[in-house]
């Protein structure tokens, strides 16, 4: 099973929840990666704010690059999460097909299923954004690894 996280610039909300679903979940059975939908940080590492936070839990974040999300995704992943609707629709514009599109949800709707909440940018804030952008990715990937456990 391949779990592909997308948030904008793939530096602040996606590479967390890479390495915290990745945490939770075999690496022979399940491989977490995570894409931006806009090209602004391809290359960088993740945010310093979400690399201290993450290594406060213990999780190395340390060796992902940001790279831009593309259409081969859909075929590389089984399941795509989406931090926000913008991110949603930006994923959901280059889908091909109904399998495409059927493979893309918003990340906090596998806490409530129609809620449709999304992962605040904390990119222009402080450190208690990545806080709290930490803690509902871990209620969500708990959900996930917990689901993939089951199949
Ligand atoms: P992310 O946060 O989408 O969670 O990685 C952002 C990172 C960079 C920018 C915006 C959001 N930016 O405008 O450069």
């Amino acid at each position: 099973m391949k779990i592909l996280m997308v948030c904008l610039g793939n530096i602040c909300r996606s590479p967390l929840a890479e390495g915290i679903l990745q945490s939770k979940v075999h690496p022979n059975k399940v491989q977490v990666d995570s894409a931006g939908t806009a090209a602004y940080h391809v290359g960088e590492l993740p945010d310093v704010r979400s690399i201290k936070v993450a290594k406060k839990y213990g999780i190395d974040l340390s060796s992902q690059r940001a790279r831009k999300f593309t259409v081969l995704d859909f075929d590389n992943f089984d399941l795509i999460y989406a931090m926000d609707s913008s991110n949603y629709q930006n994923i959901l514009s280059i889908a091909r097909n109904a399998s495409d599109e059927q493979k893309v949800q918003l990340i906090l709707n596998e806490i409530d299923a129609n809620a449709d909440a999304e992962v605040p940018d904390p990119y222009y804030g402080g450190n208690d954004g990545f806080e709290n952008v930490y803690s509902m990715l871990d209620e969500a990937c708990e959900k996930i690894a917990a689901k993939i456990e089951k199949l």
